[in-house]
C-alpha cells in the first residue's frame, strides 16, 4: 500500500508558491534581498541580536565550529541520538568528537551524563553541542553550569526546536534561538523541518564573532570595499575583492529564502497545531504494557513538536520492530527511527571507549509516527486505529 501518512511531510501552501514566483519572475536568484529580510525576521521571531542564513543545518554547524576553535586538539562533546551532521561538522574542523549518554526516557543529553562525560573524556573538549531532539529542550540552565564549570562553550542544535519556548527557574521564558544559555544555536530549514526552504539553514547568536565568522565564511571569505579591505593598493579597482581564509559556498539562494521567509510568518500557528496533535494522541492512543507515549513535559510550550517517538518494548510485544513498521505501512502509515546511535556509525565506532547503554536502550525502543501540520481529526482518528491494533497481540 501507498505511505498515506508518513511520519512527516512539508506544509507548502499557495502563498508560499507565490513568494517563490515572484522571486523567479523577478530574475534576482542570489545574492539579493530576500536573505537579509529572511534573516531580520528569524532576529525578531527568535530574539536572536544576530542570523546568518546558509544553505543548511550541516553549514551553520560547521561554522560555529569553526569560529569556536574546533580543531585537532579542541575537541567537542555531542549527544550520539542525533543526525549525523551534529558531530560531522566538528570532524569537518578535524576536531575529536566524544559522545554522552543520554537519559532513556527522552533520549535527551542530561547535565548529570555531560559532567560524568566530561569528567571521563579523553580529548581536550572545547565545546558542548545539545541537541533538543524532536523538539524537546535539554535542561538548560544546568547544562550551562556543567560547561562553565568545565570551561566548554555551549552550543545548541536546534534544527528540531524553532520555537519552543524553556522557562527559566525565575520563571522567565526564552525562545529556542535566543541564546540566552549558549554561544550560538543551528536551525536546519531541510524539507521536513517547521520552517523549509527546501534545504537550508541559519545561525542565531548574539556573539558578534561568531556572526562575522559565519557572514565571510558563507561566501569564500571574500570582501570588497574600504571597511573591509584596509590597505590594499588596488582599492580603486571597481571588480577588486580579496580573501584571506579559506571559506566555503554556503550561500542560501533568493528562492530557498522567500520560502523561508514565508514559512515563518507561520510558525506560531503550526506549533499549536503540531500540541494540538500531540495532545490527541495523547487522548486516544490506548496505551499497555508493550509501549509508552513520549514523557509529558510540565511545560507545555517547550516542546516544538518536531517528532512523536513511541518507546516500544518489542521483546514483550513479541514482534521485531522491522515487522511492526512493515504492518503499519500495510494500512500506509510511515514511520521513522531517530535515531542509530552515532557511535554505532563504522566512522565512529572504532574511537568509542565507554558503552553508552540509555542511548542503545533508547534507540531500540523508539519509533517515531506521523506529526505534521496537515494531519486533522480524521487522519489522526485512523492512524490511532491502526496503532492501537498493531501494537497490541
Ligand atoms: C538534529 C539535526 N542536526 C543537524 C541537521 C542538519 O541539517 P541539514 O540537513 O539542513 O544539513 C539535522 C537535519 O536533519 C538535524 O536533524
Amino acid at each position: 500500500m501507498k505511505i498515506k501518512y508518513p511520519y512527516s511531510k512539508p506544509e507548502i501552501l499557495n502563498r508560499d508558491i507565490q513568494e517563490v514566483t515572484k522571486v523567479l519572475r523577478n530574475g534576482y536568484l542570489t545574492q539579493g534581498k530576500k536573505i537579509y529580510e529572511f534573516e531580520k525576521e528569524i532576529s525578531k521571531s527568535f530574539n536572536s541580536r544576530y542570523v546568518s542564513v546558509c544553505n543548511s543545518g550541516t553549514a551553520a554547524l560547521h561554522m560555529i565550529y569553526k569560529a569556536i576553535g574546533l580543531n585537532e586538539k579542541n575537541g567537542l562533546m555531542t549527544t550520539p541520538i542525533t543526525f549525523l551532521a551534529t558531530a560531522n561538522a566538528a570532524r569537518m574542523c578535524n576536531a575529536p568528537v566524544e559522545f554522552c549518554d543520554v537519559d532513556p526516557e527522552t533520549g535527551l543529553m542530561t547535565a548529570e551524563l555531560l559532567e560524568d562525560a566530561l569528567k571521563n573524556s579523553q580529548f581536550k573538549i572545547k565545546a558542548v553541542t545539545i541537541v533538543h531532539l524532536g523538539g524537546r529542550l535539554c535542561e538548560l540552565e544546568a547544562i550551562s553550569l556543567i560547561c562553565k564549570k568545565y570551561k566548554c562553550i555551549l552550543i545548541e542544535d536546534a534544527c528540531h526546536a524553532p520555537g519552543a519556548e524553556y522557562l527559566a527557574s525565575d520563571k522567565n521564558t526564552h525562545i529556542t534561538g535566543s541564546c540566552k544559555y549558549s554561544d550560538a544555536s543551528s536551525f536546519s530549514f531541510h524539507a521536513i523541518k517547521h520552517i523549509t526552504m527546501g534545504e537550508g539553514g541559519c545561525i542565531t547568536t548574539n556573539n558578534e564573532k561568531i556572526f562575522n565568522y559565519a557572514n565571510l565564511m558563507r561566501n569564500h571569505c571574500m570582501q570588497r570595499g574600504i571597511n573591509n579591505i584596509k590597505k590594499s593598493k588596488n582599492l580603486s579597482l571597481p571588480w577588486y575583492y580579496e580573501m584571506e581564509k579559506l571559506g566555503w559556498n554556503y550561500r542560501a539562494d533568493e528562492v530557498s529564502c522567500a520560502l523561508g521567509l514565508s514559512q515563518l510568518k507561520r510558525l506560531k500557528s503550526n506549533l499549536k497545531k503540531r500540541r494540538f496533535i500531540a495532545e490527541y494522541y495523547y487522548k486516544n492512543i490506548n496505551i499497555n504494557n508493550y509501549f509508552r507515549l513520549p514523557h509529558r513535559n510540565k511545560n507545555q510550550l517547550s516542546n516544538a513538536w518536531h517528532l512523536f517517538p513511541l518507546s516500544i518494548d518489542f521483546i514483550k510485544l513479541g514482534k521485531k520492530r522491522e515487522t511492526v513498521i512493515k504492518e503499519l505501512n500495510q494500512y500506509g502509515i510511515g514511520t521513522q527511527v531517530h535515531y542509530i546511535p552515532l557511535f554505532m556509525q563504522p566512522y565512529y565506532k572504532k574511537n568509542l571507549k565507554r558503552k553508552l547503554k540509555n542511548a542503545l536502550n533508547y534507540y531500540y525502543k523508539t519509533l517515531s509516527i506521523p506529526m505534521y501540520v496537515q494531519l486533522k481529526k480524521t487522519d489522526l482518528d485512523y492512524i490511532i486505529s491502526v496503532l492501537n491494533k498493531v501494537l497490541s497481540n
